[in-house]
């Protein structure tokens, strides 16, 4: 991807710490965009660290604190973001996400409530709130990018809330996508294998689910965050452009098999 492709726009990218979002935040950057990048009040010192490597790197970057499920933090940060770089807000990617692994006999209100409340509810909200803006800059328009999984085109042992979440955000995406057309505002969704991150470590270091998920992935490997910064760089680029409501695996062949 051409250095300087997103020159001149202004991204925002939730759950910024470590994982697929600090990232996917580093490839938007490296690729010209001005970043606002979220975390949770009490983890925030990561995302200012990913920030300060964006700004040493000779980037415009800014850490903002943000809880999905809080809706007035949705707010504080989306419009912190836009007004720290000019009022627009071009790129949204919702990368923030939880998992409580449980057999489905076991599924607690608890758990079932969490991983709803982030993964669905709170993207969707900061999805209502960056579009609305989206919809009212000038020029119009934009692209969300929603970090589902490909989990929400299959099922999986152990995360029935967290496939059912996952699901919601896919057809969420289509739905959003269909909606928002009319306003330039593309939506997709992106669906990563398993990556090693400290959500999935605990997992991948389990012989038997680790061997099994290399047994199904023709590539014989994990995907790595660099490979879905990739695909969510080219999904914000002018190369996406006629690409909207569409689910994009990153998988290693994993659902073609
Ligand atoms: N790691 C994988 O194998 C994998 C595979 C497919 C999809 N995903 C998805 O990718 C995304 C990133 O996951 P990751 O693997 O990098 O995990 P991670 O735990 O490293 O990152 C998740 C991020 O979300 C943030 N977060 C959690 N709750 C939040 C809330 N209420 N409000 C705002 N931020 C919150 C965390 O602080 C963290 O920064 C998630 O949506 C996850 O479901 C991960």
């Amino acid at each position: 991807m051409a250095a300087g492709m997103l020159a001149g726009q202004v991204a925002l990218v939730t759950g910024t710490g470590g994982g697929l979002g600090q990232a996917i935040a580093l490839a938007l950057a490296n690729a010209g965009a001005r970043a606002a990048i979220t975390e949770m009040p009490d983890r925030l010192p990561l995302a200012e660290q990913t920030a300060a490597q964006m700004r040493a790197a000779g980037g415009e970057a800014l850490a903002l604190p943000l809880d999905v499920t809080d809706l007035t933090t949705i707010q504080a940060a989306v419009d912190g973001a836009a007004e720290a770089f000019g009022g627009r807000i071009d790129v949204l990617v919702n990368n923030a996400g939880i998992n409580v692994r449980q057999p489905a006999f076991d599924v607690t209100e608890d758990a079932w409530d969490s991983v709803l409340a982030v993964n669905l509810k709170g993207l969707f909200f900061t999805a209502q709130r960056v579009g609305r803006r989206m919809r009212d800059q000038r020029p119009a328009g934009g692209c969300i990018i929603n970090v589902a999984s490909i989990m929400g085109l299959i099922g999986y042992r152990d995360r029935a809330a967290y496939c059912a979440s996952k699901g919601g955000v896919v057809n969420l995406s289509r739905a959003l996508a269909f909606e928002w057309a009319a306003h330039d505002i593309r939506v997709n969704a992106l669906c990563p294998t398993f990556v090693r991150t400290p959500l999935t470590a605990p997992l991948l270091d389990d012989p038997v689910a680790g061997g099994d998920i290399l047994r199904r992935t023709p590539l014989g490997r994990l995907a790595t965050p660099e490979d879905v910064a990739a695909a969510a760089l080219y999904l914000a680029s002018p190369g996406a452009r006629m690409v909207t409501g569409q689910a994009l695996t990153v998988d290693g062949g994993w659902l073609a098999v």
